[in-house]
């Protein structure tokens, strides 16, 4: 192997790599910063929704990195972007990491973005450190882990870990414009002849590990001082999609006891929501309407139609199930009440916890001490594409701190220092986990 890697003779690879590892956090701050040019909304809020212009801009930003940093670019029919550095034992499976670039409305620049870039910097830090892979290393950017566009979290992992039912689903999804989800994809360049998307899909073991490197979105590690959380599982999420129907109305000529008022159903079921959360007992139990619609929309009109996205999840996933069962009783009995129409109430998701794999976790750990870092083991109460991905690969996440925890606003803030600090973990990880 030294032959190959050119390791100093009796000097163990792990420290060379680790005292040669200089990370460029300046210029990974310039990528950040750029990168939040592609946005739908004025700085310093960013919106990058799935196919749209300016995610395709995005895309190209990233491709071009990774080519720059000598990575060969596939994609696949969904538009995960996969960059890859040959090992020089390329039959063994890869070892991979990566995160997104999409990001919901009006939030900020460094959620996914942080374990995209940082991936790439991390290759390049590799690359001028000497080091050579054994087995190859691929950065992947996954399509759509928000929800945004098509009401679907992950899109790109849970296709990658084999989605079969949301392979068959896509077929007819549309986003909130009736803009069916193939045609947004192949607008953007993707599933160009292809409805059937099964050619996503990884088989299980097909990478040796995965690691993703992410802002922690809470406050933990800022608080405590320390550089590097380490995930040990990630909570379980489940979305629910609810429509109430009523009457409608002028809202003048039509006496209260003469209403079924769609809106007012719809207030009470989120109500409903933060009173099942709340009677769980469990500080990990949470939910959030944060989608409410109503139909006309007018200040004198009745709604005769409401709209409601719930999302609730929780570490333990039977006490989450029982959340979602009571939402779904209140709603019928709610809709009875007010003698309104319950005309859907659909669960869009209910995953499973994930579990990290003890071997990454170590990998991980083993990287931090040896780089001086202080670490924490954590769960992650986001989801991340690395839910899905645990499916098909070994699997571990690295966090690192943020500002007073804030994600998905503007305010959204990852220091240059704390950044370094993961990519270089996330880099000595990778390197550890290739060689074996
Ligand atoms: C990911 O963005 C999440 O909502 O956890
Ligand atoms: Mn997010
Ligand atoms: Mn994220």
């Amino acid at each position: 192997m030294q032959d190959f890697s050119g390791y100093p003779i009796d000097e163990p690879p792990h420290s060379f790599i680790s005292n040669s590892l200089s990370v460029d956090a300046q210029t990974l701050q310039k990528q950040i910063d750029e990168l939040s040019t592609f946005s739908d909304t004025p700085a310093p809020s960013v919106t990058r929704i799935l196919y749209s212009d300016k995610d395709v801009l995005a895309r190209r930003y990233i491709k071009n990195l990774m080519g720059l940093a000598g990575l060969s670019v596939r994609e696949d029919a969904v538009g995960n972007i996969f960059g890859r550095w040959e090992g020089y034992e390329p039959e063994l499976a890869a070892v991979a990491t990566g995160s997104h670039i999409d990001a919901i409305p009006y939030s900020g620049k460094y959620d996914g973005v942080v374990g995209v870039l940082g991936a790439i910097e991390a290759i390049n830090a590799l690359k001028r450190s000497g080091f050579k892979p054994k087995r190859s290393l691929e950065i992947i950017s996954f399509t759509s882990e928000e929800p945004t566009r098509f009401g679907i979290s992950c899109l790109g992992s849970r296709l990658l870990a084999g989605g079969e039912e949301l392979a068959k689903a896509l077929k007819t999804t549309a986003d909130g414009q009736n803009m069916s989800f193939l045609d947004a994809a192949r607008y953007a360049g993707y599933a160009k002849d292809q409805d059937d998307l099964s050619s996503v899909f990884l088989k299980k073991d097909h990478y040796f590990g995965f690691i993703e490197l992410h802002i922690e979105q809470g406050p933990i590690l800022e608080e405590e001082g320390v550089s590097i959380g380490i995930v040990t599982a990630i909570a379980a999420p489940a979305s629910i999609k609810v429509d109430f129907e009523g009457n409608g109305g002028h809202a003048g000529a039509v006496l209260m006891p003469n209403r079924n008022d769609a809106g007012l159903a719809a207030a009470e079921l989120a109500l409903a929501v933060e009173k099942h959360v709340l009677e769980s007992g469990s500080i990990d139990t949470v939910g959030t309407v944060g989608i409410l619609e109503l139909h006309p929309g007018a200040i004198n009109s009745i709604p005769s139609k409401s709209h409601l996205e719930i999302d609730t999840r929780d570490i333990d996933e039977k006490r989450r199930n029982v959340v979602i069962e009571k939402i779904h009783e209140s709603a019928i009995a709610i809709a009875r009440k007010r003698k309104a129409i319950l005309s859907e109430f659909k669960i869009i998701n209910q995953d499973p916890p994930a579990l990290s794999e003890k071997s990454i976790i170590e990998a991980i750990e083993a990287a931090s001490k040896e780089l001086n870092l202080t670490h924490k083991f954590m769960i992650s109460r986001a989801y991340h594409d690395s839910l899905f991905m645990a499916r098909i690969s070994p699997m571990g996440m690295i966090f690192i701190p943020c500002y007073k925890g804030y994600s998905h606003r503007p305010e959204e803030y990852a220091s240059t220092q704390d950044m370094a600090n993961g990519v270089k973990v996330l880099a000595l990880t990778m390197a550890k986990l290739s060689l074996q």
